[in-house]
């Protein structure tokens, strides 16, 4: 369980990594080939952050989770979630556009580590963001995030449906 591991997990940018890549295994497939091939090509290319989240004591990876910028058209925010009028059409947002456990330590708390830890990295970067906009593989993605205190937004976009956490006290 995580609480055993608190004191041995790190979190750190992918180009620091140095334990093989290819150790990691998620039962989505998509979300383990992204990590093993292509997630260090975008980095590079300064599309995507990617954070891997690590147990030093064994050496594992445990998961990883990538950031990148969006803008958002406040009409997608439903009325009810605005609690002020915000007088631009769109409004700044952080992506995490995938975000995967390795199968052996899933239901663990890992993945509610993940998603504190991306929470805590924006609101102290330099630049500002209203919401956390995440992309939902699965209906348990979506159950997942929910749980945590996302809201879907109303319409699908793009294939996947997507669900957002408010970082301002202007959205609920
Ligand atoms: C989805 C995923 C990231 C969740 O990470 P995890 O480490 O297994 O989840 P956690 O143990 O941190 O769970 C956190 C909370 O969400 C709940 N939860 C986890 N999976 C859930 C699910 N499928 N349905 C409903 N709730 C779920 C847990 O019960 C827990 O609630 P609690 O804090 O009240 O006890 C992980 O299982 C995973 O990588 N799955 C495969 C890839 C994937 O689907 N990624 C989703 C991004 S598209």
């Amino acid at each position: 369980m995580i609480k055993d591991s608190l004191p041995y997990l790190s979190v750190l940018p992918l180009e620091d990594l140095s334990i093989k890549r290819n150790s990691f295994s998620c039962t989505v497939k998509e979300l383990e080939d992204y990590f093993h091939k292509y997630a260090s090509q975008d980095v590079k290319k300064k599309l995507t952050k990617c954070f891997v989240l690590v147990e030093n004591k064994q050496s594992k990876i445990i998961g990883y989770y990538t950031l990148s910028a969006l803008s958002v058209p406040i009409s997608d925010i439903p009325q009810e979630k605005r609690n002020k009028n915000i007088p631009y059409p769109n409004i700044p947002a952080v992506l995490i556009g995938r975000l995967a456990v390795d199968t052996n330590f899933q239901h663990q708390g890992y993945g509610k580590f993940l998603i504190a830890d991306a929470i805590h990295k924006i609101k102290n970067t330099a630049i500002g963001a209203a919401i956390l906009v995440v992309e939902a593989k699965n209906d348990n993605a979506v159950s997942f995030y929910q749980r945590l205190g996302f809201v879907e937004f109303k319409e699908l976009i793009g294939n996947h449906r997507k669900l957002f956490y408010p970082l301002t006290t202007f959205i609920k």
